[in-house]
């Protein structure tokens, strides 16, 4: 809900409050963002004086309001000691220690800019104040950028109900008559606010040398700035720093998309919030580009958020009557803790950021052949592993990288999206068929945004790459972009795609983009434009992305982009999963999905289980643990089936059964970070739900472990058992020497033969109790080894090596 009274604006979802106000100077102050500071009855009341009442409240709404509005208001009798005092008529107004709305440069504050404009006669200075506000129950996405979209989702509020609404509020800069529209949508249902900015000069040409999605003003300081960062294959490390003075930042400045360097998501919570308790923020960008996400503080006990395309490296020119829309900004927060904050973000991106036929869907068990094969396989490897894999119960064959031109390795045919027949002799139509007759879908991988310059397309036309004319390029993975500034060059990925994606029975689309951005230049651009290369990019991506994604409605599309870069929301609005990271190791896989898990749910993270030992660290790690991991996500294979033991193929057809049980849990569960990196996802009703514990390391004569739950329903009661796996006998070593009747030589004759046919008995949880018991004390589980105490003949002593892990599966009774 969206309320105004006398300037005061109040706009409130179910659980948070965010007010500001128009001081008589027009200048906008913050008030609060955060806790609801209403009780449900003045909620009920305001939602009657408003557009989704019948205004019999409205008097006493006003009243209620403005009183609100003038408690949260500073009231400052006059500027502080070395401030600027923003005019005669204002001399209170000290704008360096007013929290605000939008913060334009030049007049007093002296904080992070949520705009820099460059006019027509040198000057930076603007002075932007309010013009005029309307609400609407309409929810408008930017014309040029992708955005969050509203389906009706209603809200209960005593006998009152409240839905997603709009916000305009248009500011102009007094001097210069410059429009500035600060654009607000509340969700109600699931505590999120956006933001989002418009420009428009009307009297001159100005440079925009910045302007922000979002600004937050905190009247407090020492916030703790949480922000996830990382490297290629090595993705979305929490990083907490507390911002006592000074900027903390996190920021994508020339990588040229938001990257496994720096995510857009980020955290804002006090030096007290854990995972389930204390106040936090969760901010994000709907935006694929540079990004720029920053928290700082003043001496007068003041933090200011920022969040928006990152101005290192972007500047865009306006003319007169010229507008310019930046992306959106996503907040929400939550009382209890990262947790709680966690599980908004998932509904919202859910519910209103990805879209389409897959939203709500079941992703489909998939098997990818790219580190089962890479680029080697001719098309009867690829059906002889597609055999095994519908022999298994996998749904999806996917046909990664190597099947187009002459890609035989990683430097050449980027750009020429035809078949290599000597791969392909029936042509992706002849392929895709054959694996329909299997029972499964078909899949393919592309990377439309690249060329290789050993590639007919680049032959033809080199100045489609980006490039600085008459200079030497750098490239990297032996390629360079192609400039999607352009319209031909546009055109020319949407007729390549759509090509592909309609020459056979295609379900799935694997969208890749493997190199970071160089030698940033359009040729179509003049040369005081080229600073809007990067923006203009993304603009032309996602015309792309809309277009193909609209021609082909019914095919699931993951993004990836060398793994976890590019993991945003802006691909999200388009795709609705994601590939989470180059590195399969399931070990380093549980630390970079728990990092995706505070801003991303599990049903757009792509996971799969890989060969071991791994290929990106020669770990070696249990099939059971890689399944566990992956199982937390959208669900495949990456690895050579045809190549696996007999006994690991009865293992993985096991786990297919399980997941394919519990698919929906796993992928749209409400999920929860638990203590020592567990986990839970709990069904919609509350009735089942999944765990996982990783064993990081083990430790002898350790055997306590108690499994303690979140989001389960206190009030119902829960069968505990734990997904089962027996042990080989070669795993207990030479200790079996303690139970045989002879002694057996390790990997002797007798050995090996014993392993085959004899299982270690693993542990079985058999457990009953109270959701409220699980959720505030935790289980007790059964001991594991630990040097003494093993009980041999019965299943009461758990097997957990270092690196082994567990599912619990916790179902109502
Ligand atoms: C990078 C991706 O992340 C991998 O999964 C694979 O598709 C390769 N590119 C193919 O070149």
């Amino acid at each position: 809900m969206i309320i105004e009274r006398n300037g005061c604006f109040l706009l409130q979802t179910l659980h948070t409050s965010y007010l500001f106000n128009i001081l008589r100077s027009g200048h906008p102050e913050h008030l609060h963002y955060g806790a609801s500071v209403i009780s449900e009855t003045q909620y009920e009341e305001f939602l009657k004086a408003s557009s989704f009442g019948d205004g019999s409240e409205s008097e006493a709404a006003s009243v209620c309001l403005n009183n609100i509005c003038y408690s949260l208001s500073e009231k400052h009798p006059a500027a502080g000691g070395n401030m600027i005092s923003y005019s005669d008529d204002f001399p209170g107004i000290a704008l360096e220690d007013l929290p605000l709305e939008i913060s334009s440069f030049g007049k007093g504050d002296i904080r992070d800019p949520f705009i820099l404009v460059t006019h027509e006669n040198g000057s930076k200075t603007s002075d932007f104040t309010f013009e005029k506000a309307s609400i609407t129950n309409d929810i408008q996405a930017p014309s040029s950028l992708p955005g969050s979209y509203d389906d009706s989702v209603k809200i209960s509020v005593g006998s009152s109900e409240d839905y997603a609404q709009q916000l305009v509020v248009t500011y102009k800069d007094k001097e210069y008559g410059t429009c500035l529209e600060v654009i607000y949508s509340v969700y109600p249902e699931c505590d999120v606010i956006t933001r989002r900015a418009v420009i428009v000069s009307a009297n001159e040409k100005i440079h925009i040398d910045r302007i922000m999605s979002n600004q937050i003003d905190f009247h407090e300081n020492g916030l703790v700035f949480t922000s996830f960062h990382g490297r290629w294959a090595d993705e979305m490390h929490r990083t907490d720093s507390v911002c006592d003075g000074g900027r903390c930042v996190s920021e994508e400045m020339a990588a040229g998309e938001s990257g496994s360097r720096s995510n857009p998501f980020v955290m804002i919570s006090r030096k007290d919030t854990t995972e389930d308790s204390g106040y936090c923020y969760g901010f994000n960008l709907i935006y694929s580009g540079n990004h720029y996400e920053a928290l700082s503080s003043n001496g007068y006990d003041k933090s200011r958020f920022i969040s928006g395309i990152s101005p290192a490296t972007f500047g865009w020119t306006l003319n007169k009557g010229e507008r310019f829309e930046t992306p959106e900004s996503i907040m929400t927060f939550d009382m209890n803790g990262a947790n709680g904050m966690s599980r908004h973000m998932h509904d919202f991106v859910r519910k209103h950021i990805v879209r389409g036929k897959w939203r709500d869907k079941n992703r489909p068990i998939l098997i990818n052949s790219w580190e089962a094969s890479y680029f080697r396989f001719t098309e009867s490897s690829l059906l002889k592993l597609a055999k095994e894999a519908a022999g298994l119960g996998i749904e999806l064959f996917v046909m990664d990288d190597g099947w187009f031109g002459k890609r035989d390795d990683d430097k050449s045919s980027l750009g020429d999206w035809y078949e290599n027949k000597d791969k392909l002799p029936g042509g992706i139509s002849g392929l895709s068929k054959k694996i329909n007759d299997l029972g499964l879908m078909f899949g393919i991988w592309v990377e439309p945004e690249m060329v290789n310059e050993d590639s007919d397309l680049y032959r033809a036309h080199p100045d489609w790459a980006v490039q600085v004319p008459g200079h030497a390029h750098s490239k990297g993975r032996n390629q360079m972009n192609l400039d999607l500034t352009r319209t031909d060059v546009q055109d020319y990925v949407i007729e390549s795609m759509k090509k592909v994606f309609g020459s056979g029975d295609i379900s799935y689309v694997k969208w890749d983009m493997n190199r970071i951005f160089s030698d940033c230049y359009s040729k179509e651009l003049p040369a005081d434009r080229q600073d809007e290369f990067m923006h203009r990019y993304y603009i032309g991506l996602y015309r792309i992305m809309k277009e193909l994604t609209d021609s082909f409605p019914d095919i699931l599309f993951e993004g990836c982009s060398a793994g976890g870069n590019r993991f945003d929301l802006g691909i999200l609005c388009y795709f609705p999963q994601i590939w989470g990271s180059d590195d399969t190791d399931a070990i380093c896989r549980a630390d970079i999905q728990r990092g995706y898990s505070y801003g991303y749910p599990q049903s757009t993270v792509g996971a799969h289980v890989s060969a071991t030992p791994n290929h990106q660290t020669l770990n070696t790690v249990p099939l059971e643990t890689r399944f566990d991991v992956a199982s937390f996500g959208c669900f495949g294979y990456e690895l050579n089936l045809c190549d696996i033991t007999s006994s690991d193929k009865k293992e993985i057809k096991d786990q297919i059964d399980f997941y394919k049980k519990y698919r929906h849990t796993l992928q749209f569960g409400h999920y929860y970070r638990l203590d020592d990196g567990r986990c839970i996802t709990v069904s919609d009703d509350g009735k089942k739900a999944i765990a996982f514990m990783l064993q990081r390391e083990s430790r002898p004569n350790r055997d306590v472990v108690t499994l303690r739950t979140c989001g389960l329903d206190d009030s119902k009661t829960y069968h505990i058992t734990n997904r089962y796996v027996d042990i080989d006998l070669k795993t207990m070593g030479s200790l079996i020497n303690m139970f045989t009747p002879i002694h057996i030589k390790q990997d002797g004759i007798i050995h090996n033969i014993a392993n085959s046919v004899v299982k270690v008995q693993n542990e079985r949880e058999d457990m009953t109790a109270p959701g409220a018991l699980l959720n505030r004390v935790g289980v007790r589980l059964r001991p594991k080894f630990g040097s003494t105490g093993f009980d041999q003949d019965g299943d009461k002593t758990g097997i957990l090596r270092t690196g082994d892990s567990r599912l619990y599966i916790i179902e109502s009774v």
